[in-house]
């Protein structure tokens, strides 16, 4: 069994992945009006992988004994001005998410639950590889700029990243 303080904040982590999913599907239907197909897939698949974040949380405090519950969830915005201001923003939520885990680690150490401190440790090694990705993501607009052709291919590469495969040569 949780103590009451960590099923309260493994209880919000799930909040902050069913909003980060929200988040995710929300900018992939932004991307999509934008004929931008590439980020709108990728976008909608990560939208997809942070569900099963959800339920990594969600399971773990139900067979901890606890009960798993879904607050409300805030509604993400609906516009992103550009591609490139939407992974900057995707980034910096990445980041917080990233500090939320960091937030559950310390309360982990302070009630001394390393049965919990141990389920974690996969989050954290996720939240690196996403910073990483979205870092990398945001590289490719600095590298190749938005203009002319620019967004076309970094919309290709972004699909690309998305199926796993290597880059497309351009
Ligand atoms: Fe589940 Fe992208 O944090």
């Amino acid at each position: 069994m949780l103590s009451k303080k960590l099923a309260d904040a493994l209880n919000k982590q799930i909040g902050i992945e069913f909003y980060s999913s929200n988040l995710y599907l929300q900018m992939s239907a932004w991307a999509d009006q934008q004929g931008l197909e590439g980020c709108a897939s990728f976008l909608r698949a990560h939208a997809a992988e942070e569900m099963t974040h959800m339920a990594r949380v969600f399971d773990y405090i139900l067979e901890a004994g606890n009960l798993a519950e879904v607050g409300p969830i805030d509604g993400p915005p609906t516009n992103f001005d550009s591609a490139g201001k939407l992974f900057a923003q995707a980034y910096e939520h990445e980041k917080e998410v990233t500090a939320a885990i960091g937030n559950l680690v310390e309360l982990c150490m302070e009630e001394k639950d390393f049965t919990t401190l141990n389920f974690l440790q996969w989050f954290v090694s996720e939240q690196r590889e996403e910073e990483a990705l979205y870092r990398t993501i945001l590289d490719k607009f600095e590298l190749i700029g938005t203009d002319g052709h620019g967004l076309f291919f970094i919309d290709r590469e972004i699909g690309a990243l998305r199926a796993g495969e290597a880059p497309p040569a351009a």
